[in-house]
């Protein structure tokens, strides 16, 4: 069984998607561990709640971003996890951090990648009139948001839309699909070779598996 270490810094709503997954038994893994940069966040109740063992390390408590993500890093691998769940984990990682976890580390982003990188994306793709927007899963690299694609679910965007309307509709979907690429995970059926993600050993296309 797999062993899972998932960041936070929010709500909590994918990990509690995760959660309930590894409850039902459909996902092989065990989450030793729940890490928020912020305290008193919803997601470390959730953590709570299930029993798992819950911690803050807070960015405030270090001078710069690499002290922070070494701390972070020494902290997580007291748990010696096989996968780092990101899910709505709000930090830009140093290269340092994640060469740690090469092939190893997995994040949810609110876009259909390579478009809208970084924040405010539900509001960008409001402002372009994309009749589309949705979610990605993707294998974490040094460039922010920018690793390779493993599953994307895409919902429309209405002319009436708000941001917060659109972003619950994108999250509903968020919820389906990183679940099932943790369990894809666990079993050992998903990779990252040579910069890009594979499933059954087959290499997944930019917009991940089964687009269309
Ligand atoms: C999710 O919508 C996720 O895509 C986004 O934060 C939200 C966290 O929700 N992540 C990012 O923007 C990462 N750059 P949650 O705390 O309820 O899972």
């Amino acid at each position: 069984m797999k062993s899972i270490v998932v960041l936070i810094s929010g709500n909590g709503s994918n990990l509690q998607a995760i959660i309930d997954q590894i409850d039902n038994e459909k996902i092989n893994g065990k989450i030793v561990a729940v890490i928020s940069n912020i305290d008193g966040v919803y997601g470390l109740q959730r953590a709570e709640q299930a029993g798992i063992n819950n911690l803050v390390v807070s960015h405030k408590d270090y001078a710069s971003r690499e002290e922070y993500d070494t701390a972070l890093l020494a902290n997580i691998e007291r748990f010696s996890p096989d996968l780092i769940v990101l899910a709505g984990f709000m930090r830009i990682l140093t290269p340092y951090f994640v060469n740690s976890f090469t092939g190893k580390m997995l994040n949810v982003h609110p876009s259909l990648l390579p478009k809208y990188k970084g924040l405010n994306t539900h509001q960008r793709a409001i402002d372009d009139d994309e009749p589309e927007h949705g979610a990605s899963i993707h294998f974490v690299s040094p460039e922010l948001d920018g690793g390779p694609v493993i599953l994307q679910a895409k919902v429309p965007v209405f002319p009436e839309d708000s941001a917060t309307d659109l972003a619950a509709r994108v999250q509903e979907q968020e919820r389906q699909i990183y679940p099932m690429v943790v369990k894809w995970f666990c079993e050992d059926r998903l990779s990252m070779q040579n910069g890009k993600a594979y499933l059954d050993n087959e290499v997944i296309g930019d917009n991940g598996y089964a687009a269309n």
